[in-house]
C-alpha cells in the first residue's frame, strides 16, 4: 500500500471512484472538477493532495490551504481544508491512513484547523450526511461535528413574484435590476462593506471570470447599491454552487446564491422582493428549476416554496498547538470562535 501525491494520470481513475461513491446525488464531470481545483491555484494543493493505491488507486484527499495573502480580510490563514476524502465503497478503513498523511502533513506545515468541505470553490458545504460510513471515519479521526446545512430546491411551474414582493419594492422606491458596468464600483463598495468575506471574494473572481456582470443582480437606490443576489443560468461560464450536481439531472437549471441585503433595509420585505425577482429572473432565462445552496434559512426560502435537498454536516478537527490548547480547561479558544 502506498499513499503519493496526485498526478495528472490518476484522474480518470478519480473519476470512475467518485462515480462509484457518490455518482447518484453528487455526479462530477471534468468542467467542474477543473474549477473547483486548478482553477483556484490560490488554494487547491495539488502537491498535498493524494492517491492512496493497492493493485490500482482506493483511496483519493483533496487539500486546500490559505493563500500567503489573505485571499478576503479575516481568512484565517492557519485554517487549512480537507474538500473530499474518497473512498472505495467498502474499504472506509482505508480513510483512516489517508487523513492520517494529510492531517500530518497539514501540521508539520504550520496549521492549526482542518475542515472537511466548505472550501473555497468546494464541492462540499460539509460532509454529505448520506454518507454516513464516511462519518464514521471522519468521527474516529477525531473531527467534531457542527451544525447542519442543506441545498434548497424547487421546480417552478407557474411561479410568479408574490404581491407582497412587488408592493414591498415599490414602496420602497428602490429598483432592483441586473447589474451592469456601471454598477461594478457600487457594487464592489457594498459588498466590501456588508459582506467583507468570502462573498466578497467570490464575486471578484466571478466578474473576472464572466464577460458581463448581468447575472448579478442588484437591489439598488439612485446612489448605493444595497442587495445582491448571484443567478447561475444553465450556461453560465462559472458554475454555481447551485448548479453543481442539478444540471446533471435537469435539462433546463438554475442555480441562485448566495443573496443578501444591507442591514439598513432588513425586515422590510426587500430580501424576499430580491430572491422572488431572481427566481423570476431565472425562470425568464429558460430555469424550470432551481437549486438555493449552503443555507440554514429553511423558513426563509421555504417562503417561495423551496424544500431540502442535500443535507450537508460541518465537521473539522484541530490541529498541533491549537489542539493542545483546546484541551486544556483554561483556553480560552474554542472551535466555534476559531
Ligand atoms: C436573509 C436576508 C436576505 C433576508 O432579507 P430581509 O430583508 O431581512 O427579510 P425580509 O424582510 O424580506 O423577510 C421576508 C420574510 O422572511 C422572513 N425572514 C427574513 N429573514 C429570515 C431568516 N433569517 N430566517 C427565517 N425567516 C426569515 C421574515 O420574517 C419575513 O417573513 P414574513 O413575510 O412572514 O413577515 C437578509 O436578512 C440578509 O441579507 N441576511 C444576511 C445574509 C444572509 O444571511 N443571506 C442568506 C444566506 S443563505
Amino acid at each position: 500500500m502506498k499513499i503519493r501525491p496526485l498526478a495528472s494520470s490518476d484522474i480518470p481513475q478519480l473519476f470512475d471512484l467518485w462515480q462509484r461513491r457518490w455518482g447518484q446525488l453528487f455526479p462530477l464531470d471534468q468542467a467542474l472538477w477543473n474549477q473547483q481545483t486548478s482553477g483556484d491555484p490560490q488554494h487547491y494543493r495539488p502537491d498535498l493532495s493524494c492517491v492512496l493505491h493497492e493493485a490500482g488507486p482506493v483511496g483519493f484527499i483533496g487539500v486546500k490551504t490559505p493563500p500567503p495573502i489573505p485571499a478576503w480580510p479575516k481568512q484565517d490563514p492557519q485554517n487549512a481544508w480537507i474538500s473530499y476524502l474518497l473512498l472505495e465503497p467498502g474499504r472506509e478503513e482505508l480513510g483512516k491512513k489517508l487523513l492520517e498523511h494529510s492531517l500530518n502533513q497539514l501540521e508539520q506545515l504550520g496549521y492549526h484547523k482542518v475542515a472537511y468541505g466548505s472550501d473555497p470553490w468546494h464541492f462540499f458545504p460539509g460532509l454529505p450526511l448520506e454518507d454516513s460510513p464516511l462519518e464514521r471515519v471522519l468521527l474516529e479521526a477525531g473531527f467534531e461535528a457542527g451544525g447542519v446545512a442543506q441545498d434548497f430546491h424547487r421546480i417552478l411551474g407557474n411561479y410568479q413574484v408574490p404581491a407582497k414582493a412587488i408592493a414591498d419594492l415599490e414602496k420602497s422606491g428602490f429598483q432592483i435590476a441586473p447589474c451592469g458596468l456601471e454598477d461594478i464600483p457600487r457594487l464592489l463598495s457594498f459588498l466590501a462593506e456588508t459582506f467583507p468575506g468570502r462573498w466578497y471574494y467570490e464575486t471578484v473572481r466571478r466578474l473576472q471570470s464572466e464577460l458581463e456582470p448581468s447575472n448579478l443582480l442588484l437591489l439598488k437606490s439612485q446612489q448605493e447599491v444595497l442587495g445582491f443576489c448571484h443567478l447561475y443560468p444553465k450556461h453560465s461560464r462559472r458554475i454555481g454552487p447551485g448548479l453543481y450536481w442539478l444540471r446533471a439531472f435537469s435539462p433546463n437549471p438554475g442555480g441562485l446564491g448566495p443573496i443578501g441585503v444591507s442591514e439598513k433595509v432588513r425586515g422590510t420585505g426587500l430580501g424576499m422582493a430580491l430572491l422572488g425577482y431572481g427566481v423570476e429572473r431565472l425562470k425568464n432565462l429558460g430555469a424550470e428549476e432551481i437549486v438555493i445552496d449552503w443555507t440554514t434559512l429553511a423558513d426563509f426560502y421555504g417562503k417561495l416554496s423551496f424544500g431540502a435537498w442535500r443535507s450537508y454536516k460541518a465537521y473539522w478537527k484541530l490541529l498541533g498547538l491549537r489542539k493542545a490548547q483546546s484541551e486544556k480547561p483554561w483556553a480560552e479558544s474554542s472551535p466555534q470562535t476559531i
